[in-house]
């Protein structure tokens, strides 16, 4: 964005990462420059050179795209206010003030990311993307006038004209928490004290949260990822943008229902069922609040600001919203748009002004946390269709482009998680998280959680001795039956070919089917039929949703695809694609996202400007019920098969040597174990 301030003659200065650029006069400080164009630079002293978090840096040489020459000696000499700033505190080489520096040429001005006055861990396991920020929560220092008796005005009205005089906030609204506090923070701070201002869109009042006295130079924010199975939270600092602690817990509302329907159930079934699991929940996030404040040294009180994203059930039960509605046809949510709060009303133990922000929901079955992986993952900025799947029992899929947006959620099931498998267990040390297996001899090899190598390698019986081999988690069921279907174990309709069991005693008989032995110890692992069947079910579900969405769209194929979530940060995208879980694609274009859901939810912490654009977007998202689509039984028998009966996988195929596809006529075991004979379907690949 340009902005002509002032005359051509001029300098011009250009900020980055934002690019935003004007002309200025000389002797304009470069705070005030980045002020008018909107560039968000902290500062909590106003600019008196105290509080350190203005910082800049020049990029030096010649930018001859921009028109720029810039170089140290157009800021600026060192001032007062920095030499007096940098004796006490650290000032790192090259960065300036910008309050105290001034424009005195063409510059191109870098804007830090990560300004850091204070000595905090910064925890580097969490996702460190670095988010511009503009927080909903300014912490602005002020000097306010003593008492005096020739002019009655109260202290707390003498301070609001301080705010308005500093920091041009007029008409501020004073927690009521706040108010008996006031007169000795200010006696305690002699006349200056911190006042942290939450004001979260532009057309509203501003809100005095809290009051400090003296500089308070920090403030924090927590931003959380509710799930079903488990909590992920994340504390930042609102002031540098870092993530300097993170914590998870497993979701106590577990005991009340292992999935969500389940839960829901049993608020139907107790008169106080949706009392009981908010309460667990709020338990639950004030420990994570302990645990993350410990780590990182902070006091509870000092965060400031908190972001919450969960599925729909997820979402309602957290604010203390009976979720049964959601259990049924139309699944109406109680609210849809963004929800503001505050934390001393959801029994959180924080600051008593700390507000609580929800992202919005975008369906009765694609929550706040898909909501905020469109968020992190941004398929409406880009030109490229982007396919975002975060897989759960309720697996939530966006399908869209800057143009069209559309999500659907598919009933995939628990199976993913280990759950319905026979040998099938949760992602611990001791599951088996990767397998290949040996065309020409059907012998496996595998991997364990904890053990860093493969069972045919010498050291893995030592290494493996601890923990044992226990069961297959859900990124080892995919491998599995993908490296059974390559192999040629099962067919491309999941039929474990019994005839193999003349070649290999893996291939055993197991009543009217057979079932593939993957490990034999101390305890035998095997893949049942009908294991094979519940991840055809859970995979032709998804795969189904996905299909629907790409009618929506009119495509055949997708451009980029990100797996979100716990799971997806496991699974190999070349055995999710054998499996025909997701649609094909460049493998190098299938990509892990991570907790994309807990990275929306930090973008929302600490730009202000990321709410109102995902509250906009999900106005746009279409919304598709796949329950009530016609297409979605067809599309969902087809995809029973592997990869597809119909869809062809030549991007996959280029990669990966598959098998060749059986003639059309198919005999197929029912899910029960009988046999049934399907009429077959025309091959249209
Ligand atoms: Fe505080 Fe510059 S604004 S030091």
């Amino acid at each position: 964005m340009d902005q002509k301030v002032s005359g051509g003659k001029d300098p011009l200065v250009l900020f980055m990462p934002s690019g935003r650029r004007g002309r200025f006069k000389k002797g304009t400080h470069v705070l005030e420059a980045a002020r008018q164009l909107g560039v968000y630079v902290e500062s909590v002293c106003g600019g008196r050179g105290i509080c350190g978090r203005c910082q800049i840096e020049v990029q030096e040489g010649n930018f001859a795209k921009h028109g720029i020459t810039s170089a140290n000696s157009h800021i600026s000499a060192f001032g007062a206010k920095e030499k007096r700033y940098a004796d006490k505190r650290d000032l790192k080489d090259g960065r300036r003030l910008s309050c105290s520096a001034t424009i005195e040429g063409d510059l191109v001005v870098d804007v830090p990311q990560d300004v850091q006055v204070n000595a905090q861990i910064v925890r580097k396991a969490a996702d460190t993307r670095l988010i511009a920020r503009n927080p909903a929560i300014q912490m602005c220092y002020v000097e306010v006038e003593g008492p005096d008796m020739h002019k009655p005005l109260g202290d707390l009205d003498r301070l609001k004209q301080a705010l308005e005089r500093d920091w041009g906030f007029s008409d501020i609204i004073v927690d009521q928490h706040v108010l008996p506090q006031v007169q000795s923070i200010l006696r305690a701070g002699k006349w200056t004290v911190t006042a942290a201002i939450h004001k979260d869109m532009e057309t509203a009042r501003p809100s005095l949260i809290a009051l400090y006295p003296g500089l308070k130079n920090e403030a924090y924010g927590i931003a959380c990822d509710i799930g079903s199975t488990t909590i992920a939270m994340h504390l930042s600092s609102l002031l540098s943008g870092l993530t300097i602690a993170s914590a998870g817990t497993s979701n106590p509302q577990i005991r009340f229902g292992e999935d969500l329907m389940s839960r829901v159930s049993y608020v139907m079934m107790n008169p106080d069922g949706c009392e009981a699991m908010t309460k667990a929940v709020h338990i639950a996030l004030n420990g994570l609040i302990e645990e993350v404040c410990a780590e990182s040294g902070v006091d509870p009180t000092d965060i400031l600001d908190a972001v919450f994203v969960g599925n729909p059930i997820m979402h309602h039960l957290f604010l203390g919203i009976d979720p049964t509605e959601l259990g049924g046809a139309p699944f109406a949510l109680a609210v849809s748009g963004a929800v503001h709060s505050w934390a001393s009303d959801l029994s959180l133990a924080l600051n008593d002004g700390t507000r609580v922000y929800m992202l919005p929901c975008i369906a009765g079955h694609v929550g706040a946390d898909a909501a905020a992986a469109t968020l992190s993952e941004g398929p409406h900025r880009q030109d490229e269709m982007m396919l975002l799947v975060d897989v759960g029992t309720n697996a939530e899929i966006v399908l869209g482009n800057k143009k069209r947006v559309v999500a659907a959620s598919s009933p995939t099931g628990p199976a993913f998680e280990g759950a319905e498998i026979s040998c099938g267990q949760r992602a611990a040390p001791g599951a088996i998280e990767r397998v290949r297996i040996d065309p020409e001899t059907l012998e496996p090899r595998v991997r364990i959680i904890g053990v860093d190598a493969w069972s045919d390698e010498p050291a893995f019986a030592a290494m493996a001795e601890k923990s044992g081999v226990t069961g297959v988690c859900g990124s080892g069921i995919i491998e599995v039956i993908a490296e059974m279907y390559l192999a040629g174990i099962i067919t491309e309709d999941g039929v474990v070919n019994g005839a193999l069991a003349e070649r290999s005693p893996r291939i055993i008989q197991d009543g009217r089917t057979f079932s593939y032995v993957l490990w034999e110890g101390d305890t035998r692992l095997t893949i049942t039929q009908n294991d094979v069947r519940a991840i055809q079910l859970a995979k032709a579900a998804l795969y189904a949703g996905i299909k629907l969405l790409m009618d929506k769209q009119g495509i055949d194929h997708v451009d980029r695809i990100g797996f979100a979530g716990a799971f997806g940060s496991f699974i190999d995208p070349k055995y999710a694609m054998v499996l025909g879980l997701i649609p094909d694609c460049r493998l190098d274009k299938v990509k892990a996202v991570g907790n994309a859901a807990g990275t929306g939810a930090r973008m929302a912490l600490l730009n202000r400007d990321y709410r109102r654009e995902i509250e906009q977007t999900v106005t746009e998202i279409e919304k598709i019920e796949t329950a009530l689509e016609p297409k979605f039984q067809e599309h969902f028998v087809d995809a029973m098969a592997l990869p597809n009966k119909i869809d062809p996988f030549p991007m996959l195929a280029e990669e990966v040597k598959l098998p060749e596809k059986a003639e059309p006529a198919i005999v197929t075991e029912g899910a029960g174990g009988g046999r049934r004979r399907r009429e077959s379907r025309r091959r249209r690949d």
